[in-house]
């Protein structure tokens, strides 16, 4: 506890279309120490519905989760999932700020496809680069400065019913940042090395190519836990609930006894890993055309991270290493925490990413 004033808290909240998770960081001098997390069950998709009677139920279902949880602040950093943002890189040569976001606006244009009346833009320069340009005719080729700019656009309607669910809440929404930027936060930290970022979740995939520790390129796709369910329960011609079951039970690995049903869930879950395989690789070629290095490795989370034998199954066909992402490396939390925390990093990741976000 500090000698006067209160502890520095913030909250990351993640409305993931299957659960809300929540996790209560507090800032101890520039380093972060978990103060509190907690999940609920949620099996609506916000995103989809802008209906009253769900921004109603979403921020009860906020409410609860945070008097579950215990926390102690109000101060709210939530994510706007991959698939309803916008994002791509930009690159403009150095010029002091003020210019810069006019020349930005007036890049979004080309690049944005709805009209930026409708738009909430959001930019970070995320690193430089040197590029040799001709600046007129007939002169020499000269190196210039250019600033790398992470740019995302969602949408306002979007913008304003997240603002709405966490005010019902009773919460400060102080920031909102995109899902590939709080994972980063979390999961790559500091590491420079170009990497695949993975988010398994329920109803989508999102994949981020990281270079310099900062999201590079970003693509989402509607296919996540629940196809895969689907596909099990269509298989095996058994009811959704018991597919889901099968699913966490055996994964990839199967059941033990031969001819058993259980034998079946493999394939059925590989037949849906290969559409995302073939995102993931449509997105790596994307970004080694666009001059990005080869990747180094693979991180995996979300909830269908959790999935058995899927690190193996995606290093036989990418030839990298996979792991699953660990998103307490720079949190500190108390040792006898450690085994649960470990297995619940999947779920937590982008929550952890966001509580962070005033501390790294
Ligand atoms: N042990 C497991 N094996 C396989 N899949 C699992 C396991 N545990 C959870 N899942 C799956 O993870 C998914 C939920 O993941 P997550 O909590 O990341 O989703 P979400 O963030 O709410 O959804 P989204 O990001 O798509 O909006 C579900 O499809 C669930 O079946
Ligand atoms: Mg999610």
């Amino acid at each position: 506890m500090p000698l006067f004033g209160r502890p520095k808290r913030y909250l990351g909240i993640d409305i993931g279309t299957a659960s809300l998770k929540v996790v209560e960081i507090e800032d101890i001098g520039r380093r972060a120490k978990l103060s509190t997390y907690g999940s609920i069950d949620l099996p609506l998709d916000i995103i989809k519905s802008g209906a009253r009677e769900v921004i109603v139920r979403v921020s009860d279902a906020l409410k609860e989760l945070i008097r579950r949880a215990g926390v102690t602040t109000d101060k709210a950093t939530s994510a706007l999932p991959g698939f309803s943002v916008f994002t791509t890189v930009i690159e403009l040569p150095k010029m002091p700020e003020k210019e810069l976001a006019s020349a930005i606006r007036y890049e979004a244009e080309k690049y944005i496809p709805s009209p930026l009346e409708e738009t909430v833009l959001d930019w970070e320069i995320v690193g430089e680069t040197e590029a040799e340009i001709t600046p007129k005719e007939g002169e020499g080729r000269k190196k210039v400065l250019m600033s790398r700019i992470l740019l995302t656009a969602a949408s306002k309607s979007l913008v304003s019913r997240y603002t709405e669910i966490f005010k019902n809440a009773g919460l400060d929404l102080e920031s909102l940042e995109t899902e590939a930027v709080a994972l980063v936060r979390s999961l790559v930290g500091e590491d420079t090395t170009p990497l695949l970022l993975i988010d398994m979740g329920a109803t989508a995939t999102d994949i981020c190519l990281v270079e310099d520790a900062s999201p590079r390129l970003t693509r989402s796709i509607d296919i996540g836990g629940n196809a895969i369910t689907r596909s099990i329960a269509k298989s095996l011609s058994i009811k959704p609930e018991r597919a889901e079951q099968f699913k966490k039970d055996f994964g990839l690995k199967g059941g033990l006894a031969e001819g058993a049903l259980e034998e079946r869930v493999p394939q059925a879950i590989i037949a849906i890993l290969d559409d995302i395989v073939k995102e993931i690789r449509h997105a790596c070629n994307l970004f080694y055309n666009k001059g990005g290095r080869r990747i180094e490795k693979v991180i995996l989370t979300g909830g269908g991270a959790k999935l058995t034998g899927l690190p193996e199954y995606l290093n036989s066909l990418l030839g990298v290493k996979v792991l699953i992402g660990n998103p307490w490396a720079r949190v500190e939390y108390p040792e006898e925490l450690r085994p649960l925390l470990l297995e619940l990093g999947a779920d937590f990741a982008a929550a952890v990413g966001l509580a962070m976000r005033n501390i790294y």
